[in-house]
């Protein structure tokens, strides 16, 4: 099963609280979910692999650690997961950065790709894919399925909200993916929204309706 690792950190907790409260304008709730996804990669990406080497200070010659490893790649699913990528470039700013569109087909409620472009060493690279909302776990399952199939093999999932059904089923289906989540909610209503939520994370962050 996915390591699911809720996020408990007090500031993380207050500023989800501002992202949730429907008097949160555009602006203020873009620079909150940036500052939520900076926040949580910080977690994220607690266990990356160190390496030591041999530096020189301005007065000692030292051993320091770096970070080794596979190199980190961004993948928001668009549009709402565009708005953690600033905050975690703030942290990871060699990362490069793919996209993925998944629109939710109102009738079906499942998952329709209309758009992918990822980074061409992404094989390589270990993946952080990002969606504000974990609600049914649909595109979640069908993002990952997608970068798998394009070469992708270390994928960890963040998100601000998720539901406990979109919990269980990415869990389900990925099992070799780590879930980050900033908070984990009851319920779906009939409309697949998360609730209590935030609404719709694309609309607020870009000021649409
Ligand atoms: N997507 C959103 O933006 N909000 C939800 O509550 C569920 C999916």
């Amino acid at each position: 099963m996915s390591k699911v690792v809720v996020m408990d950190h007090p500031l993380i907790q207050h500023k989800i609280t501002k992202i949730r409260d429907k008097r949160t304008g555009a602006k203020e709730f873009r620079e909150l979910v940036n500052e939520i996804a900076m926040l949580m990669t910080y977690e994220a990406t607690r266990d990356l692999q160190l390496e030591e080497i041999e530096i020189e200070t301005p007065v000692a010659k030292t051993k320091a650690m770096i970070l080794t490893g596979k190199k980190l790649g961004i993948v928001p699913i668009l549009r709402a997961g565009l708005g953690m990528v600033d905050g975690i470039l703030e942290l990871i700013p060699v990362a490069k950065v793919g996209h993925i569109g998944l629109y939710r087909d109102p009738e079906t409620l499942l998952p329709v790709e209309y758009y992918c472009k990822l980074p061409n060493d992404i094989s390589e690279r270990e993946i952080l894919l990002v969606d504000p909302m974990l609600a049914t776990g649909g595109s979640a399952v069908a993002a990952i399925n997608f970068l798998k199939e394009k070469g992708a093999k270390k994928i960890r999932f963040l998100c601000l909200i998720a539901s406990k059904k979109g919990v269980e089923t990415l869990s389900a289906a990925c099992p070799d993916v780590d879930i980050y989540a900033g908070v984990v909610d009851e319920v779906l209503n009939d409309h697949a929204y998360i609730l209590p939520g935030l609404g719709d994370a694309g609309d607020r962050l870009f000021g649409t309706k």
